[in-house]
């Protein structure tokens, strides 16, 4: 069976408290085991949460790919590793879109992951106007071909991939099942087409975008939605443990 994965994606929010005791409850009412629950959390807090909980991973929201040198502000990978971090979060449609991140820079840092042997979130997703003109498929599939471009198949292991519609973040307007469904099963289709059937079927698929604890059964029902990267909801533990719980 496919690894379930819940991650929260904590973006720029929360004082250190706050973060602390966000994590604390969810270790603490967390009794789901199935499910593999990450919190991705900022830059600041990950040494102090990093290896707190057996139950929940931590991981990073972003790294800059180069091993160490003059990148004023950024952190690397060997860093990351070096504070108990495995696992990044790569092409977010908000690094895309706020801090320029194109497509051949997300393909350098997916290979930088892979060569520091961290675990990935591979993010992808249309907006609305590519939707509305019917080609969200091929724009999706676009930037997966590129991010994974001469990435081996024993690499996949280490990947995770999430489906998010810029449209449906943070705006309340989620996808429906059907949309959510239909996309999971043409990426996993255009997998097969690149990696074979095995890799295909043992690829997560998550889902993110105003993901929540009213709609993520319905979500996480779909056979090709293995799981959700959570924002706005993963600030509230009990919403968050409720989604975790929606399997
Ligand atoms: P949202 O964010 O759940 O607040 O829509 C999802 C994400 O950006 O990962």
């Amino acid at each position: 069976m496919r690894k379930r994965i819940v991650a929260g994606n904590w973006k720029m929010n929360l004082t250190a408290e706050e973060a602390v005791n966000l994590f604390n409850e969810i270790e603490e009412k967390l009794t789901v085991t199935d499910v593999d629950v990450r919190a991705y959390a900022p830059s600041i807090y990950l040494q102090s949460l990093s290896g707190k909980s057996k139950k929940v991973t931590v991981g990073a929201q972003n790294f800059y790919p180069s091993s160490k040198g003059a990148f004023t502000g950024e952190i690397s990978p060997t860093q990351l590793r070096s504070i108990g971090i495995n696992t990044v979060l790569i092409g977010h449609s908000e690094r895309r879109d706020l801090f320029g991140e194109n497509n051949e820079f997300i393909h350098t840092k997916v290979k930088s992951a892979l060569e520091n042997e961290l675990d990935i979130i591979l993010c992808c997703g249309e907006s609305l106007e590519t939707r509305d003109a019917g080609n969200e498929v091929e724009f999706v599939t676009g930037q997966l071909s590129s991010a994974l471009n001469g990435v081996e198949s024993e690499s996949m292991k280490n990947i995770a991939i999430a489906y998010e519609p810029i449209w449906a973040i943070g705006t309340g307007r989620t996808a429906t099942s059907q949309q959510a469904e239909d996309m999971h099963l043409a990426i996993r289709n255009w997998l097969v087409s690149k990696y074979g059937s095995a890799i295909a079927e043992s690829t997560s698929i998550l889902y993110g975008g105003s993901c929540n604890a009213g709609n993520a059964k319905e979500l996480f029902a779909c056979p090709n939605v293995d799981g959700g990267l959570i924002g706005g909801a993963s600030l509230d533990a009990e919403a968050f443990l409720t989604i975790i719980s929606s399997y």
